[in-house]
């Protein structure tokens, strides 16, 4: 009586307690969350969707991380979120939850608290925006921004313009409409089988992002009666599905850690080295931006992630279960392609295969270090030049513009202490803009190094990831400036050309920087988080405890 006598100051009816799947309908809407502020439109259909199949929905909220307002970084809160969802979908009577998603880290903070869970869920995220348009052109979120600064510092763009072109770029609801890490995660969401075909791409804006959502609600109490559980559909297979499908549509880099961690909650086995390796016969299909020249509203018109996977034939899981209770193969045998401008032929490829993420070893990043081929230059890719050292992106803004800065085009930009321990939180700060010295002279691109990450919609020749940190004493942390510098992604290698016996004197006579923090989450957070090679969770956040509370059910 008391559960349900306080429930009814909502004014439902009696029937609501008759017994029927309670549905969790878990949204990261905020105003601080732009590109989550529609969420509590689309939770209105979910809940049509579980009225419809007999469910009783209940929205509840959950932290929103906003990518752009966040500081340090909204990956500080990544696992924070995961923790909470994690609690309140275990405390509450709920029989399944639908994950109301959009912003980059709300998608795998979800996936990561439902896998620790282990009741069904089904995930619906918000859907890009509609197209930036600016000057007659299409622009890309986040990929535009970075071109504008780099020609607002060159002198080729006024203040007023930019003022002007953020506007056109961000025209409608909806998260980064580029291949950003927000559409990645979505697809890699699809992908797994944990969201409805079609639903990473349709535009935020657009009436079938609703209708999905309406079947989501439907589906979920499907999922709860067949007792479909987050395990049953993220396996180890449906990771490689993943991965292969990142690749073809030239994903972000942030995948990488996201997938790490949601696997080490389902205690998966998977490693970064999967990702070099899984990938090696994977073109890239997808000539969206940053990579390409397209955005997400072409690739929904173009025919989605299933003409993706279609096209992918083969190379993936086709038995693997989704939360349609089928295959992928059943999913996607008949997606239509209506663009192979946007989504190209297998045979013909926007990139030819291996040109997606690499893995990259050698004494600079004896754990790993990545780096996204389609995103940076070819001409750099095997590269030898002198390191050039900040010890933080700040240092480095301080003396970009300086005229008498000492780099040139073969210069290595090494921007580090920014990994999980050390920013805290591995912020997006590897892509860091070219010293306005070269940009002047109209160079493009450098080889740039960060133990951070870089966002989903930047470009550039960025060794991204590097473990250890240089805050937990990797080698990076040992790197002087003039110190020569060896990138040679064919082979695989990033290498200090320093030493032993130097390196030994040099590691003798580092010493750690002081703690970022001596209390609150970002202590926690500091002392518990993994390196990004095994996906930045907290060490007491990986694995599932399962639905029951106060004991673990797994
Ligand atoms: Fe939210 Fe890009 S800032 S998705």
């Amino acid at each position: 009586m008391n559960h349900r006598s306080w429930m009814r100051s909502q004014g439902f009816t009696s029937e609501v307690f008759d017994g029927r799947p309670v549905i969790g309908i878990a949204t990261t809407w905020s105003e601080l969350a732009p590109c989550n502020v529609h969420l509590h439109r689309v939770a209105e259909s979910v809940k049509r969707g579980v009225w419809q199949a007999g469910g009783f929905p209940l929205e509840f909220p959950a932290m929103a991380l906003g990518e752009t307002l966040l500081r340090p970084t909204a990956m500080l809160y990544r696992n924070l979120l995961a923790m909470e969802a994690e609690e309140l979908i275990r405390a509450n009577p709920l029989d399944g939850v639908v994950l109301l998603s959009g912003c980059d880290k709300t998608t795998p903070g979800l996936l990561m608290a439902a896998s620790s869970v282990g009741l069904p869920a089904i995930m619906v995220t918000g859907g890009p925006k509609l197209n930036g348009k600016y000057q007659g052109t299409d622009v890309g979120s986040g990929t535009a921004v970075w071109r504008w600064e780099e020609d607002l510092l060159a002198g080729r763009m006024t203040q007023e313009e930019c003022a002007f072109a953020e506007g056109c770029m961000s025209r409608s609801d909806g998260h980064c409409m580029t291949m950003g890490t927000a559409s990645t995660m979505a697809s890699m969401a699809e992908a797994l089988g944990m969201q409805l075909p079609y639903s990473a791409s349709w535009p935020a804006v657009d009436s079938r992002r609703y209708e999905t959502a309406q079947r989501a609600g439907q589906v979920i109490v499907d999922l709860v009666e067949h007792d479909v559980t987050p395990d049953k559909i993220m396996t180890r297979q449906a990771f490689e599905n993943a991965i292969r499908v990142n690749a073809a549509i030239g994903g972000s880099t942030n995948a990488v850690v996201h997938l790490l961690a949601i696997a080490g909650r389902l205690g998966v086995p998977l490693e970064l080295d999967d990702f070099d390796t899984l990938i090696r016969d994977v073109p890239t299909l997808v000539n969206l931006q940053p990579s390409g020249k397209y955005l997400m509203e072409d690739f929904c018109y173009a025919g989605g992630l299933p003409a993706v996977m279609r096209e992918l034939g083969g190379l993936l899981h086709r038995d693997a279960l989704t939360v349609t209770r089928k295959t992928v193969g059943e999913n996607v045998k008949d997606a239509p392609c209506w663009n192979r401008d946007v989504i190209m032929p297998f045979g013909q490829p926007f990139q030819a295969a291996g040109t997606g993420t690499a893995v990259l070893r050698g004494n600079l990043a004896p754990d790993g270090a990545v780096i996204k081929q389609s995103a940076a230059s070819p001409h750099l890719l095997k590269h030898r030049g002198r390191a050039l050292v900040f010890d933080s992106p700040e240092a480095y803004h301080q003396v970009a513009a300086d005229p008498d800065l000492e780099v040139d085009e073969d210069s290595v930009l090494i921007i580090r202490y920014c990994g999980p321990k050390g920013y805290p939180g591995m912020p997006e700060t590897a892509n860091v803009p070219l010293p306005a010295k070269l940009l002047k002279r109209g160079v493009r691109d450098i080889v740039r190094i960060c133990d951070g990450r870089m966002s989903g919609t930047a470009y550039g020749t960025v060794v991204l990831h590097v473990a250890p940190e240089a805050a937990a004493g990797g080698p990076l942390a040992l790197v002087r400036t003039g110190d020569w510098i060896t990138l040679d992604v064919p082979a695989r290698a990033l290498l200090l050309d320093v030493p032993d016996e130097e390196l030994a004197a040099r590691r003798a006579a580092w010493t750690p920087p002081p703690r970022t923090a001596t209390r609150g989450w970002t202590w926690l957070y500091t002392e518990h988080v993994q390196q990004a090679n095994t996906g930045c969770d907290l060490d007491f956040l990986t694995g599932a405890s399962g639905h029951q509370v106060g004991r673990e059910s797994h």
